[in-house]
């Protein structure tokens, strides 16, 4: 308990799912929550959060819209005087495979995912580089929401996936550009049962309410918690899977291998020649879907 206390935390998405139970659990371990999300429902975890005795706004708004980023910021300083934590969580789906999607389908899920992460960031971004130029140092939180969707291309995703993915490197820039102002930057990639995924049948609650519920939402958030405290300071720039028991860490692009010529461009004739030396044995086909077993 406690383990946030005088902390400040915007968390977007907050009205349902798993930036809910993030909205819930900041609070129960101290942090001040400014609750986002498109309508009423962020108030209703606002209130939440007020009855049982924790202290939280909600600020209704588009994640997708260029001031809401800057009405969060503005709201958590004005409320509860600072700002140390931003969870992009906001997210929605729109399917469709590439040969059917729309140009809707595929704008409005790059605005919300990629679009809206990056908005809420630069408004802590600007906040938090000028608190840092005034000598005003604290540790800095931002938790970003992708998928394994992002993390391994999903079919029927093309929108959802190149958002999630854009996301992931995202943080890594960001991280890049603000750990000189105290800012780590973390990618969490959830698997829960939400509104986003209730049709999926697998993911159902058990039958006998005392086995472990795997899918439950609350189960992705103490680790989300965990890494806005001080005590994870030197995590930055990682990707991790979680849900049920698990937390996977998740590594970026890396080198496989490499040919070079001696100061000569290549030909098609010298690739041909070299293709072995690069490729050798190794599998050159689509990567694997690695998604880590769940239980
Ligand atoms: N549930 C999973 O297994 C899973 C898997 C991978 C990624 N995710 C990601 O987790 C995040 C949370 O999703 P969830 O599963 O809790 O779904 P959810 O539908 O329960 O919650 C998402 C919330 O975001 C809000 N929202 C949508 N668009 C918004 C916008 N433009 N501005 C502000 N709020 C907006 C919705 O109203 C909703 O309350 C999303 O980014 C989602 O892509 C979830």
């Amino acid at each position: 308990m406690d383990r946030l206390h005088g902390k400040v935390a915007i968390v977007t998405g907050g009205g349902n799912g798993v930036g809910k139970e993030h909205a819930l659990l900041l609070a129960s371990e101290g942090a001040m929550v400014v609750v986002n999300d498109l309508g009423e429902n962020a108030e209703s975890t606002a209130s939440e959060i007020n009855n049982s005795g924790g202290k939280a706004i909600s600020v209704q708004g588009n994640v997708a819209e260029w001031e809401t980023g800057e009405r969060l910021v503005s709201a958590a300083i004005e409320s509860f005087g600072d700002l140390h934590i931003l969870i992009n969580n906001a997210g929605m789906l729109r399917d469709a495979m590439s040969f059917s999607m729309n140009e809707k389908q595929f704008d409005e899920v790059i605005a919300v995912h990629l679009k809206g992460h990056f908005v809420c960031a630069r408004a802590a971004a600007v906040y938090w580089r000028k608190q840092a130029k005034s000598g005003t140092e604290s540790p800095r939180r931002i938790i970003h929401t992708s998928s394994e969707s992002g993390l391994f291309g999903g079919p029927g995703q093309s929108n959802y996936a190149s958002a999630k993915g854009g996301i992931l490197t995202l943080s890594i820039t960001l991280g890049r550009e603000l750990s000189k102002y105290g800012v780590t930057t973390n990618v969490v990639a959830p698997r829960a049962r939400t509104g986003l995924t209730d049709y999926i049948q697998s993911m159902a609650a058990p039958e006998d309410p005392e086995d472990f519920d795997i899918y439950n939402p609350a189960n992705v958030s103490p680790f989300v918690v965990w890494l806005c405290t001080d005590e994870a300071q030197e995590i930055n720039g990682q990707a991790f899977i979680v849900g049920g028991s698990g937390i996977w860490w998740m590594r970026n692009w890396s080198h496989q291998n490499s040919v070079k010529l001696d100061a000569e461009r290549w030909t098609l004739d010298t690739i041909d020649s070299h293709r072995f030396l690069l490729f050798g044995e190794m599998e050159t086909g689509l990567p694997k879907f690695e998604a880590p077993p769940f239980s």
